[in-house]
């Protein structure tokens, strides 16, 4: 029997790729060292607790198992924190991610999925965005995202690796059965912060209102968790059938303002949120939207849940479970 390795898999969208795997007749194992991943969130696939940084513990797993893919998602992923601790990430994302690269070329391994982000392209220069778009990150997490990505094409180029990189923008929603979620501690994004807004009944604060866009507020491209979860299924298909390395958006090709996530979230919840105008957060582009023709002409990609509306509804059912078992709002 072969394996797929999901780095970083009890974590928000790898335990969203680890039930469509096991949905698709694939048999994920999970590697995630629960710093920010949870135990709760992979259910049916075998657990490895462990670092990438120990090379004996990872070494082992390719020995114990027989792994034909990795899915790589483990990695430290908060913007403000990475300008703060610049060597924490280029530790975990990149120094790490070597050490995968390694293991994989020791054991034979040639498939890889990296979990990449928007970050790679900074402030942009055209809207939508496309993958041909100049990458200029602003902040160490999206440099660590985009030298890996240099690092795959070098490798891919010397024939000792073959890689899909995502470039995500912003995951959004749950499973819609209800299984899975976004739990991140602390929590920094918007949706989840809005829900939680609407449920505890505190204000969400709006960062910046006085951006260059029709209401003010920063615009973003929201896709759903499972529709994300559905295009690395399509890449390792990819990868399987032989064909080139590449890298590809997931986006929606659509934006959202704050001001309208809110909107959304009160007709979803039928609560009222009361706002807080804030002063704009250090390094948040104005508008942020992909083009995802690419995925979607050569993958053959088509998100099932398109509207913010679905989104924002799946997480508002996995989130209120969530706080009706909570005495006061999390941190
Ligand atoms: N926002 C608020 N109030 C909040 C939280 C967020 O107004 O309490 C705003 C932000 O300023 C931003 C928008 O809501 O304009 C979305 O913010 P998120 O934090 O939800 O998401 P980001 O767009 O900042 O982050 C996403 C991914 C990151 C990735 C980044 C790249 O979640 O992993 O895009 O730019 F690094």
């Amino acid at each position: 029997m072969s394996f797929i390795l999901v780095t970083g898999g009890a974590g928000y969208i790898g335990s969203h790729v680890v039930k469509e795997l096991l949905q698709k007749g694939y048999q994920p194992i999970v590697y995630d060292n629960l710093d920010t991943g949870h135990r709760e969130a992979v259910r049916e696939a075998p657990l490895i607790e462990g670092d990438l940084a120990d090379g004996e513990k990872l070494r082992e797993t390719f020995q114990t198992y027989s792994i034909k893919a990795v899915i790589h998602f483990a990695a430290s992923c908060l913007v403000e924190e990475s300008v703060e601790h610049p060597l924490k990430y280029f530790k975990n994302n990149l120094s790490n991610s070597i050490q995968l690269l390694e293991v994989m070329e020791e054991f034979q391994v040639n498939q890889i999925v990296f979990s990449s982000s928007a970050a790679v392209y900074g402030e942009p220069l055209e809207i939508p965005i496309s993958e041909e778009h100049p990458s200029a990150p602003t902040n160490p997490y999206g440099e660590t995202k985009w030298m890996f990505e240099q690092i795959l094409q070098r490798s891919s180029k010397a024939g000792r690796v073959r890689y899909i990189s995502l470039r995500y923008f912003n995951a959004a929603g749950a499973d819609p059965e209800g299984d899975l979620g976004e739990d991140h501690s602390p929590e920094t994004h918007l949706i989840p912060l809005v829900l939680r807004a609407a449920f505890f009944g505190k204000p969400i604060s709006i960062f910046g209102t006085d951006y260059d866009t029709p209401d003010g507020t920063c615009i973003r491209d929201y896709i759903h968790v499972t529709d994300l979860a559905h295009g690395h299924l399509l890449a390792l298909q990819r990868l399987e059938s032989g064909r080139d390395s590449g890298i590809y958006n997931l986006g929606n090709g659509k934006g959202f303002s704050v001001r309208e996530v809110i909107q959304v979230a009160e007709r979803v919840t039928g609560e009222k949120i009361n706002i807080l105008e804030s002063p704009r957060r250090p390094g948040d582009p104005s508008c942020l939207i992909a083009s995802s023709e690419k995925i979607r002409k050569e993958l053959g990609w088509r998100p099932r849940y398109p509207e913010l509306e679905r989104m924002i509804q799946t997480a508002w059912n996995w989130h209120r479970s969530q706080f009706k078992a909570m005495s006061r709002m999390p941190d």
